[in-house]
């Protein structure tokens, strides 16, 4: 039974399918894909409940990584996990791959190997099970990373990224019958770190901005929404961009009408608006909260990193400068401006890291950990008027 509680998009759906799986004699080796789209816009349901469907349907197997799973499990662990469990699913590649290494463990098909021995720095290498596992089903694989930034935070995960890409250079050789990484990812500055150096695992792959839900989503919402009067479609259309394009907040404010039984037929458009605003002030007081109650040193990295983007240099002659006008813009003493230093901007980004409103990769380049949080900066000014955009 088809699930009313979402809105399918099966031409989109179909259609990144089509260029996911397609081949060209031009391209050497598609990098993969790069789908960016602020979170809770429903990337993940999409990869979910529309995606993974559409490429089943064109005959691909899909393997599925949601690395924001389990916070507490390294990335590079979730990968090979989802590699493990197709694996199990298809006892004739176990048997080669224990085969030809000699290995034995757990019985798997009743076959002497563990699982357990695929992965990063094990026995079996993530590219060697994908392709035992390529030549055993005879069908294109693509593997769905979901918020893949998240394995630049530690170096076992970019080792997988890399793993992956040298599976996906082997597999996609004529031996074999293909495979596609398809990436997701809420924030473009970090994305980005993964595509736009030559020593990252995906440099040059394609970022396709992914589309946010549209008129077609709001007449369905409207539809299915159950108040006690209609709602205009162009209005909820307005709310939802004023929204950020996120359905819950649409979601929360039909449930808080819902909920007020006194209301008036009248009412209910003007209410749902009312309810719409609260929702978009409650989603960005608490990251208000924490803002404001940073020291005016925190305040200033925190600006010029939103303001500098993947250009930032938190150590760098020019940087410190910028912290210093910063500062000094806020309208801090030149001593404490003067005093910037490089332990001090350590300490910051310490701070704010654990605050969660920054994020470090690996190699020890950041970037905001919510990349909504740079108009939130900038619009509110927060407390400290953001730094004249200094020469950038
Ligand atoms: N197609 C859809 N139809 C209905 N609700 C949706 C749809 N896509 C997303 N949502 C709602 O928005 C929420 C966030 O979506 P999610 O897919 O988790 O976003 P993201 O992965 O971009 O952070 C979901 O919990 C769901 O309630
Ligand atoms: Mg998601």
């Amino acid at each position: 039974m088809p699930d009313v509680s979402i809105f399918h998009r099966p031409k989109l759906a179909g259609q990144l399918a089509d260029q996911i799986l397609h081949t060209s004699p031009t391209s050497a080796s598609p990098s993969g894909v790069f789908l960016a789209a602020p979170r809770r816009t429903g990337k993940s349901t999409f990869v979910r409940e529309d995606l993974r469907p559409a490429l089943e349907a064109k005959k691909a197997i899909v393997i599925y990584v949601d690395l924001w799973a389990d916070r507490n499990v390294d990335p590079s662990e979730l990968l090979a996990a989802a590699v493990r469990a197709e694996m199990g699913e298809h006892a004739n590649a176990v048997a080669k791959i224990a085969k030809g290494f000699g290995i034995s463990g757990g019985k798997v098909g009743g076959i002497d190997f563990s699982l357990d021995r695929i992965g990063i720095g094990k026995d079996v290498t993530l590219a060697q099970a994908l392709g035992a596992l390529s030549d055993e089903i005879k069908q294109p694989i693509v593997i769905v990373i979901d918020e893949a930034q998240h394995a630049l935070t530690t170096q076992a995960g970019m080792d997988s990224l890399f793993a992956m890409k040298a599976a996906r250079d082997e597999l996609n050789s004529s031996a074999h019958f293909g495979l596609r990484l398809v990436c997701t990812g809420s924030n473009r500055d970090k994305l980005a770190m993964l595509r736009n150096s030559r020593d990252q695992a995906f440099y040059g792959a394609p970022l396709v901005p992914f589309p946010h839900l549209g008129e077609d989503y709001i007449d369905w919402f409207c539809k299915h929404v159950g108040l006690p009067a209609a709602l205009d479609p162009a209005a909820v259309f307005e709310l939802f961009k004023k929204a950020g394009w996120r359905p819950e907040l649409l979601g929360a404010a039909a449930d808080a009408l819902r909920f007020d039984f006194g209301i008036a037929a009248g009412d209910v458009p003007s209410r749902f608006a009312e309810a719409v605003d609260e929702q978009i002030e409650g989603a960005t007081s608490e990251t208000l909260r924490v803002v404001r109650a940073l020291t005016p040193l925190q305040t200033a990295v925190l600006l010029v990193l939103a303001q500098s983007g993947d250009n930032y240099r938190p150590f760098e002659a020019a940087t410190v400068e910028k912290y210093r006008e910063s500062l000094t813009a806020a309208g801090e003493p030149a001593e404490s401006a003067a005093k910037v230093d490089v332990p001090s901007v350590q300490a910051a980004l310490q701070a704010l890291q654990e605050k969660s409103l920054i994020w470090r990769a690996s190699r020890g380049v950041y970037a905001l950990e919510d990349a909504s949080l740079r108009e939130v900066l900038l619009d509110t000014g927060s407390g400290a008027d953001p730094a004249a955009p200094a020469q950038m």
